[in-house]
């Protein structure tokens, strides 16, 4: 990887205190009207967020709960305006498939965004149904995963302990 390539990795992470600042900021400028900054600061405190960085800039957070009958719920995906179309979205939604293997995963967004929809498509999610009522005349669409579970890691190979074991048997 050259410098320029290494200056912009995507770098996903669980979100930290020394974050909030950072994701307040991202939320202003891409999502004003929602989400106040005790909903950020309780994803925080209760370790519900990652956030992502594209070099050392943070791009983006995720915030994620287990509220929605009690199944894991991606509640919010916001990218800053100027990081945006780099996969950073995406590469939240797979922090996140990769936090809950083996579980159901839904997340919902408004008829009206359809940037989100393509990203939820693109990820393999498929439409579970609609709330209406939420937003006048702009329903929330469900969306929903199942996330394989992790495929069991390799035997270990064997110490020469392990080795003297087996062969005692
Ligand atoms: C929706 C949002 C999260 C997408 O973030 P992003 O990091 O730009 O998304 P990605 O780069 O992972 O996009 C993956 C694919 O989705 C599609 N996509 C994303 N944004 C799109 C847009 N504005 N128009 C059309 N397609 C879009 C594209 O197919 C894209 O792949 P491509 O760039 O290779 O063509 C971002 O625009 C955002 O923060 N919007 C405001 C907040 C919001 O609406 N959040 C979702 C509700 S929870």
């Amino acid at each position: 990887m050259g410098i320029i390539e290494r200056e912009f990795k995507l770098r996903i992470q669980a979100a930290r205190a020394k974050d909030l600042e950072a994701m307040v900021e991202i939320n202003k400028a891409a999502a004003p009207k929602w989400h106040k900054l005790r909903h950020l600061n309780a994803g925080l405190k209760e370790k519900r967020a990652f956030v992502a960085f594209l070099g050392h800039i943070p791009a983006g957070f995720l915030i994620w709960t287990k509220d929605f009958y009690s199944h894991y719920f991606i509640d919010l995906v916001v990218v800053h305006p100027r990081m945006r179309r780099h996969g950073v979205a995406t590469a939240l939604i797979d922090a996140m498939e990769n936090f809950c293997p083996g579980n159901k995963l839904f997340s919902s967004t408004n008829r009206s965004n359809k940037a989100m929809q393509t990203v939820f498509e693109r990820a393999g999610y498929v439409k579970a149904g609609f709330i209406s009522h939420l937003d006048r005349d702009n329903p929330e669409l469900i969306y929903y995963k199942k996330i394989p579970s992790r495929t069991p890691s390799k035997a270990k190979p064997r110490t020469a302990r392990r080795r003297k074991r087996a062969r005692r048997k």
